[in-house]
């Protein structure tokens, strides 16, 4: 595990003396100092705009940003690499750079329930403008993708859009299968590993996906930047859908012509303070062994799991073995907001309510739950007093 030293905020207390337990690592996770001082170094003596200037200092910006980049494509095995504002904008910068250039009307795109809001919505607005048609691959009482009718959702199929790794379940979709069967019916493939990405390494060009869309805050790295990975195939089917500076090549009163790198689709002064911080946040990253902390993350995770059935909770999801650490949970005696408020006067931050997955809830019959995740810095030790505050909560409410 890491260090928990190497995070400032976690050696802070919240509501008076209670040490804070930060259990809420699915939403975003803490920043080691590493990230937090890149980002402070960068403002005092690098700042600068990027691809503009000679000076000296734009220089340095520019090494700084590009540098971010240039990990993100050796960490992902990844051929092209477009910084954006998080998974959010990636997942819409396909719907719009790729989907508007590329879907005709009656043309059908495969979802699951399983997805994010931000892998639903942008396809729906799409959906909506073009006449496009959404399949939907249903989620099985297992809480596993119903695999026979996605399978039969691929005919005519021009992408699928699939979540790695569920934010709520935990569910590690089997992305490699997705995958394989997809490209042979001729559809390309978006991952959204929002939760996926921070828990292993994902080798884009060796898992075949066409795009792969990230958030730098869940893991470690600052909020307000993420990136997509995009296949050279996909990329040069791909049309900008923000014009501005930086990502042109030529403007004049009658048309303008386009830079033909990634560039192009990152109009405007990008978020450089926030790549340092990102670059920072991966090269701290590559000093832990993922494999091993998964395993260790997915003890913790089992074992809590299994504490929380014992007192009357139903968990949702199953922890296999490729899952990550997230434990969602109910007790039908107290409602998931009561909860997590009495978790918090003791310092347990979690996570409670839909989670932006709307449609998987309603599958699964509910309307929030309780969430737990837990990252490289939590401890046995927490989940422990974590599962006995929870215990004290349910017996204090005689539950
Ligand atoms: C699975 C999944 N997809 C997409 C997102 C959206 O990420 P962001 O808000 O960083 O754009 C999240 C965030 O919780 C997520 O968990």
């Amino acid at each position: 595990m890491v260090d928990p030293a190497d995070f400032p905020i976690l050696s802070r207390t919240v509501h008076g003396e209670h040490p804070l337990v930060y259990l809420d690592n699915a939403a975003t996770t803490q920043k080691p100092a590493v990230v937090i001082d890149a980002m402070d170094a960068y403002y005092r003596q690098n700042n600068a705009n990027v691809h503009r200037a000679v000076h000296a200092l734009a220089g340095e910006a520019t090494d700084a940003y590009e540098a971010c980049r240039d990990t993100l494509r050796t960490w992902f095995n990844a051929e092209r690499v477009v910084l954006t504002s998080g998974t959010t904008e990636a997942i819409n910068l396909v719907a719009h750079g790729w989907g508007r250039a590329v879907l005709k009307e009656g043309d059908a795109i495969v979802l699951t329930e399983m997805e994010h809001h931000s892998d639903i919505v942008p396809w729906q607005m799409l959906a909506k403008e073009r006449g496009i048609e959404v399949r939907y691959v249903p989620v099985l009482p297992d809480m596993t993708l119903d695999m026979e009718a996605y399978e039969a959702s691929l005919a005519g199929a021009k992408l699928v859009c699939v979540v790695h790794t569920s934010n709520v379940l935990g569910v590690r979709n089997p992305v490699e299968r997705i995958i394989e069967q997809a490209h042979a019916m001729g559809a390309k493939v978006l991952l959204d590993a929002a939760q996926g990405a921070p828990h292993s390494r994902i080798d884009v060009t060796g898992l075949g996906a066409d795009f792969l869309a990230v958030s730098a805050h869940k893991m470690l790295g600052p909020t307000g930047i993420g990136c997509l990975t995009i296949s050279q195939a996909a990329f040069d089917e791909m049309q900008p859908f923000m014009g501005g500076g930086d990502m042109i090549e030529h403007v004049s009163l009658s048309g303008s012509t386009y830079q033909t790198n990634e560039h192009k689709f990152e109009a405007g002064t990008p978020r450089i303070a926030e790549a340092v911080g990102w670059k920072a946040a991966m090269d701290y990253l590559a000093a832990v062994d993922l494999d091993s902390e998964h395993q260790r993350l997915l003890g913790i995770a089992r074992w809590t799991a299994e504490q929380l059935r014992s007192l009357g909770c139903t968990v949702y999801g199953r922890h296999g073995d490729e899952d990550s650490a997230v434990v969602s949970f109910l007790h039908p005696g107290i409602h998931a907001e009561d909860f997590a408020h009495l978790l918090d006067a003791a310092g347990f931050a979690v996570r409670t309510g839909h989670h932006c997955a709307q449609p998987l809830l309603h599958r699964l019959g509910i309307d929030s739950t309780v969430r737990a995740s837990f990252y490289l810095y939590n401890t046995m030790e927490e989940a422990e007093a974590f599962v006995a505050r929870v215990a004290y909560v349910l017996e204090r409410f005689g539950r």
